[in-house]
């Protein structure tokens, strides 16, 4: 077998957390939501990618090394799929023609698949990887669209950097569904401190969640609601509310919750350990800290607060039994490349 490399390239793909939430799709092949979403980029939760194009185009593999894990392990199942669908999108997108063989290195420092956007992270570093590979020279724009044809579509919100808007788009016009950076990264001093509860992966993927989306009777209410939601959330970013900011982050996360318990089939991430460390979120702000919650699908926690108050509310979770394990994030810097060869 030919296994000689053409070229190589590394580079670091954020996950991010969605403060107003991308749940349903209007197009699925398209990956078109029904709605705006906007969030912040992650700065200690991401994904390293290494690929390699080979000149043997029968070779596709993925190799991931899992959070804590000592080596790299091959994967020869659903993730690998995945790869190598959105590699043959990328070619398309791209304008191609050729195919190369293809190895991918995915080292991630956080724990997979328990709602702290592994995909988004992994695939917004795939994505840059490729067309940094391929030598093509477009915009950030599409890149964020390519990113999001991956299928993970909160994957287009961790190509730019900081705080990031997703805007839904216009019909089926697979370019007019991007993401753009609103604010830069150091625009205001938020933490957000995951919570982890526990390591398990999630049984149900965004994936198959988002076609459930409309099966729920709340789904129209969440999008009437969203309307006035994301004016207020534009408000309460442009003079630095966190109060207003915080009280809207848990109205949506209970609203994204809502929808996705009462779906069919029905999906419930929350455990009863993320109800138990909600309750001391709001016991925290009785005593007078600002601390607010945000959940993705998993059952672990995003505590979002102020810098100022950080040290403390990170002292007092690291006592609870619950909390197995804290990352703490800044706002962070879009996905970005490390090396090429
Ligand atoms: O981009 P996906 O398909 O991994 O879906 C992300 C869904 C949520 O994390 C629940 C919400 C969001 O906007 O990040």
């Amino acid at each position: 077998m030919n296994y000689r490399i053409l070229k190589t390239v590394k580079t670091k793909g954020q996950a991010n957390i969605a403060f107003i939430k991308y749940w349903g799709q209007r197009n699925k092949n398209l990956v078109l939501p029904y709605n705006d979403s906007f969030s912040m980029n992650l700065s200690n939760c991401y994904t390293l990618v290494t690929i390699q194009l080979l000149e043997n185009k029968e070779i596709k593999e993925l190799f991931i090394k899992d959070w804590k894990s000592k080596r790299y392990k091959k994967d020869k199942g659903k993730a690998l799929e995945k790869v190598v669908r959105f590699y043959q999108r990328a070619k398309k997108f791209l304008k191609l023609d050729r195919d190369y063989g293809l190895r991918v290195y995915s080292e991630i420092n956080f724990p997979r698949q328990a709602g702290i956007a592994s995909s988004a992270s992994f695939f917004s570093g795939l994505a840059l990887g490729l067309v940094t590979l391929f030598e093509k020279k477009i915009s950030e724009r599409d890149l964020s669209v390519l990113a999001r044809l991956s299928g993970s579509g909160s994957a287009c919100r961790s190509i730019p950097d900081g705080f990031v808007w997703w805007f839904k788009g216009k019909g089926d016009d697979i370019g007019s569904s991007y993401a753009k950076s609103i604010f830069p990264f150091d625009y205001w001093d938020l933490v957000d401190m995951v919570l982890i509860l526990g390591f398990k992966k999630k049984e149900t993927t965004s994936q198959s969640g988002h076609q459930g989306a409309v099966s729920s009777p709340l789904f129209k209410y969440r999008l009437l609601s969203l309307q006035e939601r994301i004016k207020k959330m534009k408000k309460a970013f442009s003079i630095k509310d966190f109060f207003l900011f915080g009280s809207l982050l848990e109205e949506e996360t209970v609203s994204l919750h809502s929808v996705m318990m009462t779906q069919r089939p029905p999906l419930y991430y929350w455990s009863g350990k993320t109800i138990e460390i909600i309750k001391e979120i709001i016991l925290l702000r009785q005593l007078g800290i600002a601390a607010y919650y945000t959940i993705d699908a998993g059952e672990n926690i995003h505590l979002i607060c102020q810098k100022k108050d950080k040290d403390k509310i990170y002292d007092y979770f690291s006592h609870k039994k619950e909390v197995k394990e804290i990352i703490v994030n800044y706002p962070g810097k879009g996905a970005r490349i490390l090396t090429i060869d």
